[in-house]
């Protein structure tokens, strides 16, 4: 049976809310980690959800652009698709439109996935390049600050998903992963990995995540069919940033100023 854990969640009403308060989750583990260790190192997911706060991080208006170490950040990505980073699908892509050409991280500290290279290939280099970055000796785990995460309507996070081989991918920071479903590769973290961090946290939005997060949470511990099960830190902390419409089938008080603050034992 998996470790018991306790999440914390928060939910904002919209998800221009959950952007802010992600925002100021990444400033918040970036300056303590740099303060503590002199450098912040953040793993950060692709798709559509983070995208609003990545404008958030970038926009010198707002408070979390001067709030962020810029300089002692060093950036990583959960996982990436197997395409090049200027492909519309890159993660690295998406990222960069949003933030990194509008913030002064330097070019050494971005440590995209070669997406162009062969699955395997990039996945060796990957891992090659995180072992070079923590500095890694024989097999110790790489222990990022921060680990952003997202959540699929079918339970996978990172490029974790259902059935797939990257499941039971032991002793490896990073695996090529086919995803037969989407008839594709990806590169990938590994859930150890993940695990191994200080502080994960899921930002998940939009009525169409409230049943799985619901079965995640809620349900019977299946993470071959339900992969974000799998994410049970071994002694960081585990957070869920939410918007109502996902957090519908979960304890909510909507009549409290925003954030709800629930917490759940995951056994
Ligand atoms: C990716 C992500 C993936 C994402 C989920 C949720 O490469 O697509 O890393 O794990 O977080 O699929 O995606 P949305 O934010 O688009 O719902």
């Amino acid at each position: 049976m998996p470790r018991a854990v306790s999440v914390t969640y928060a939910v904002w009403p919209t998800p221009a809310e959950v952007a802010a308060g992600a925002a100021d989750l990444f400033a918040s583990a970036a300056i303590t980690a740099a303060n503590t260790r002199g450098q912040a190192r953040i793993a950060i997911s692709g798709g559509t959800t983070p995208k609003a706060m990545f404008a958030l991080l970038a926009d010198r208006s707002q408070p979390y652009f001067a709030r962020v170490p810029w300089e002692k950040l060093q950036l990583f990505w959960v996982d990436e698709r197997t395409v090049p980073p200027d492909h519309k699908d890159s993660n690295y892509g998406m990222t960069k439109a949003a933030m990194l050409d509008h913030v002064p991280l330097p070019a050494a500290n971005i440590h995209r996935i070669q997406g162009e290279l062969e699955p395997e290939a990039a996945a060796d280099h990957y891992e090659a390049e995180i072992r070079t970055s923590f500095r890694l000796e024989g097999a110790e785990t790489p222990t990022f600050d921060l680990v952003l995460l997202g959540m699929g309507d079918d339970g996978h996070t990172a490029s974790l998903f259902p059935h797939t081989e990257a499941l039971h991918a032991l002793g490896r920071i990073a695996v090529a992963n086919r995803v037969e479903k989407m008839d594709t590769w990806r590169v990938t973290l590994t859930w150890p990995v993940i695990n191994h961090a200080r502080r994960v946290a899921f930002l998940i939005e939009g009525a169409g995540k409230r049943d799985i997060l619901r079965d995640v949470l809620l349900g019977a511990y299946d993470p071959e069919t339900k992969p974000s099960q799998l994410i049970r830190p071994a002694s960081g902390t585990l957070s869920l940033l939410l918007d109502a419409a996902a957090a519908a089938a979960l304890p909510n008080d909507p009549g409290q100023p925003p954030p709800y603050i629930g917490s759940l034992e995951l056994k």
